[in-house]
């Protein structure tokens, strides 16, 4: 008999429901949350509600695109953390009480393995490309930047982190103090593409073996455009695709220097990127051309799995559910991965 799987993901702002038979995608439908856009970041408070009034219909809609009834379903799969507490409790709540109701088990996954394993999601009518393992995978997103060794779906090492900012925060800091709009990394992707990334230099961070740090840059960026403003009110504003294109092409010499150690410190030459930075296309493009002059195989996600998803959950909790994990009803959601 066939596994389908129910994935809900309800980690930060957007609240998506998806249904996986055997691996393979039928469904994937995600809610975004357009009520952050005025304050400029995610209101914690406003996220939980709109989760609320989109779980249901996100559930069922997943369902009837898959053609599939609930009473089929084999097992739950739902993001546990880390995210927000109050955005994760709907999540967490539907699925308990959805398992109970059908009489099913519950799945819970830890939303970076979900990121992860993104590249493991088989679409009908899309060429399967998967990483063998092990291999190595470049986390990317708003919450973290981790270089992660993965050796099977289930085990994962991680063999560097940030200290202190993701990258991804570095996009929506820094894209926010120069009032270029929420979130940061698709503006600054998009400006970057017309800007000349030589033209101003950022320091680098210094931080020894593969742990990243990003809050130097974005503080050196911040000084810097706000020296040269004290100069020329008018500086951001004729400069901002320089700016983009320079500070992008610094935070992605920052990431793909860790990368390149860790690919010859464990000579693995699979290579996956995942997470919301992903989506990058000066990342993007860089990973390809070190892959080609470097001889690894890179799997970059379809830009539809690079932010919150709930297909990438459904897989991560697949692998779980094939390996007889189970949740208990009385699970409680984590915010931090340390809780986890
Ligand atoms: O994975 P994600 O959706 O949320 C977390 O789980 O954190 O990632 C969101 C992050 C945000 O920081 C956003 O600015 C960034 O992904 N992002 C990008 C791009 N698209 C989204 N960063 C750089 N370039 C992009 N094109």
């Amino acid at each position: 008999m066939a596994d389908i799987i129910l994935g809900i993901e309800s980690s930060c702002d957007d609240t998506s429901a998806a249904v996986i038979r055997d691996g393979w995608l039928l469904s994937n439908v995600i809610a975004s949350q357009d009520v952050h856009k005025a304050y400029g970041g995610v209101v914690p408070e406003l996220a939980s509600r709109a989760h609320e009034q989109n779980i249901v219909p996100v559930v069922s809609e997943a369902l009837s695109r898959a053609g599939v009834s609930a009473s089929e379903l084999t097992a739950i799969a739902f993001t546990r953390g880390p995210g927000l507490l109050g955005s994760l409790l709907v999540g967490t709540s539907f699925a308990k009480a959805l398992g109970l109701a059908l009489d099913i088990p519950i799945v819970m996954v830890n939303h970076l393995h979900g990121h992860i394993l993104a590249s493991f999601v088989k679409e009908p009518g899309v060429p399967v490309r998967q990483p063998q393992f092990p291999y190595l995978c470049l986390l990317v997103s708003g919450g973290n930047s981790q270089i992660v060794r993965v050796d099977a779906p289930l085990q994962f090492t991680i063999l560097g982190q940030t200290i202190d900012d993701a990258v991804g925060e570095a996009f929506d800091k820094c894209s926010k103090m120069m009032g270029l709009g929420y979130p940061g990394g698709p503006v600054i992707d998009r400006l970057a593409k017309l800007g000349d990334a030589t033209r101003f230099k950022f320091a680098k961070p210094h931080i020894p073996g593969l742990d990243y740090s990003f809050s130097g840059i974005k503080t050196s960026l911040l000084y810097f455009v706000r020296d040269e403003i004290a100069k020329d009110p008018d500086f951001l504003e004729k400069n901002k695709e320089d700016i983009c294109a320079s500070f992008q092409k610094t935070l992605i010499d920052i990431l793909m220097d860790k990368l390149v150690k860790a690919a010859k410190q464990t000579g693995i030459r699979e290579i996956a990127i995942g997470g919301g930075v992903s989506a990058n296309s000066g990342l993007r493009a860089r990973i390809q051309e070190e892959g080609r002059r470097r001889g690894w195989n890179t799997y970059l996600p379809a830009f539809k799995f690079t932010t919150d998803n709930a297909a990438m959950i459904a897989i991560a909790g697949y692998y779980s559910y094939l390996a007889g994990e189970r949740a208990s009803l009385d699970v409680a959601p984590v915010s931090r991965m340390a809780d986890f």
